[in-house]
C-alpha cells in the first residue's frame, strides 16, 4: 500500500491497470452459464469522474455498484450467505419457512433466492415502504406482513420475534442484525473486491449504517489489509428521515453484528442532500439508484474533498427502480 503522498495520479500506469478498467472486465468472473445465485457480487468498481471533477489530480473517487447484482441491491449478498449457511448447518429446515424483518432490499433478495431454491418466504416490513418494493416482493411469491410505518424496521422486527417465539419449529429466522453471516458475506466477497479492484491502494471507505453488515464487513477486511485505512460510518442526521434502509444508530436498536471500534469517523448526512445526489447521480452519470447511494456519495465526496491524496470508496447500495414513483425525481 502506498502512502497517499505517493500515490500515483489517476492516469499513471498503476492506477490505470485495476481502477481505470473499471468496465467489470477485469473481474474473475466467467462466462460460463451459471446458476442466478451464483452471479451475486463480483460488481464493478466505477470511477465517478464527473462527480469528482473538482478533486486534485492524485484523489480518486470510487463506487462499488451493488445495485447490478441480480435482486438490485447490495442485500443479495448477505441474503444468500445467511440462506446457504441455514441449510448447510441445518438450522434452516425445507419444510421450515424464511421469516425475517426488513426494509425491503433484504427482503428482495429472500423473496428472489427462495424462489430460486424452491423456499417459503414470509416477510415483516413497515407499510409505508415504496409500492414498487411491495410489489416486487409479492411478485417473486413472498408473503407480506406490513407494520405500523411509526415503528419503523424495529416495530417489524418486534412482529417478527413474536411469532418465532410462538412457533419456533415453523420458522428459519436469520435475523439480519445479529447474524454473523451478514458481515461474513462482505468480509469474504465486497472487501477483497474493492481491495482487488483498486489494486490495494484504497486509503478511505464510506458507507452509511443499516443491519452495519456492509460497513462491518468491508472495513474488517480492508484494515486487515492495510491498517492505516480510514473507516467513515455513515447516519442520517435525525430519526425521521427518508433515507430507507440506513438507521439513526442514537434512537435505534443497535444491531448486534455492529462493531464501534472499527470506526474512524462519523458523519451524517441530510435527506435533502441525499435526494440531491441521487438526482444528480442519475442525471450527470447516467446511475439509477437509490436515496441512501446518494447519501453515500455526497459523503464521500465530501472526505475526497477533505483530501491531497488519496482513493475514496462507497457503494451504490440499490437501484433507483425502487424510487420511481417517488415525487422528489421532480425538484
Ligand atoms: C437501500 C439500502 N441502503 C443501505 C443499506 C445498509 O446496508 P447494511 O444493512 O449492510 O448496513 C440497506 C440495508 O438494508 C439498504 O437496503
Amino acid at each position: 500500500m502506498q502512502s497517499p503522498s505517493a500515490s500515483p495520479s489517476p492516469t499513471s500506469p498503476s492506477t490505470a491497470r485495476p481502477v481505470a478498467s473499471l468496465n467489470g472486465s477485469s473481474a474473475p468472473r466467467s462466462d460460463a452459464p451459471a446458476r442466478l445465485i451464483d452471479r451475486i457480487g463480483q460488481t464493478p468498481l466505477l470511477r465517478l469522474d464527473g462527480i469528482g471533477a473538482d478533486l486534485p489530480e492524485p484523489v480518486t473517487l470510487c463506487a462499488k455498484a451493488e445495485y447490478l447484482n441480480p435482486g438490485g441491491s447490495v442485500k443479495d449478498r448477505p441474503a444468500r450467505r445467511m440462506i446457504l449457511d441455514g441449510l448447510r448447518s441445518g438450522a434452516f429446515g425445507r419444510e421450515q419457512t424464511l421469516i425475517d424483518a426488513t426494509s425491503g432490499n433484504t427482503g428482495i433478495a429472500y423473496a428472489m433466492i427462495g424462489a430460486a431454491l424452491d423456499l417459503d418466504v414470509t416477510l415483516a416490513l413497515p407499510e409505508n415502504a415504496s409500492e414498487e418494493r411491495k410489489q416486487t416482493l409479492r411478485a417473486y411469491g413472498a408473503d407480506l406482513i406490513l407494520t405500523d410505518p411509526t415503528g419503523g424496521t424495529d416495530e417489524a422486527q418486534r412482529k417478527v420475534k413474536a411469532l418465532v417465539d410462538a412457533n419456533p419449529d415453523r420458522y428459519f429466522y436469520p435475523d439480519q442484525y445479529n447474524n454473523d453471516a451478514n458481515w461474513q458475506a462482505h468480509y469474504d466477497g465486497t472487501g477483497p473486491e474493492i481491495w482487488e479492484q483498486t489494486g490495494g491502494e484504497v486509503t478511505h471507505f464510506v458507507t452509511g449504517l443499516g443491519t452495519t453488515g456492509t460497513f462491518t464487513g468491508v472495513v474488517r477486511r480492508l484494515k486487515e489489509q492495510d491498517a492505516s485505512l480510514t473507516a467513515v460510518a455513515l447516519q442520517p442526521d435525525t430519526p425521521l428521515h427518508g433515507l430507507e434502509g440506513l438507521k439513526h444508530l442514537d434512537t435505534a436498536i443497535v444491531p448486534g453484528i455492529y462493531d464501534a471500534d472499527l470506526v474512524d469517523e462519523h458523519r451524517s448526512c441530510t435527506t435533502e442532500a441525499a435526494l440531491e445526489m441521487t438526482r444528480h447521480l442519475s442525471r450527470t452519470e447516467g446511475l439509477l439508484v437509490g436515496p441512501s447511494a446518494g447519501a453515500n456519495v455526497a459523503a464521500a465526496l465530501q472526505v475526497a474533498r477533505s483530501l491531497d491524496a488519496g482513493t475514496v470508496v462507497t457503494i451504490l447500495c440499490d437501484t433507483g427502480t425502487r424510487y420511481l414513483s417517488e415525487d422528489w425525481w421532480e425538484a
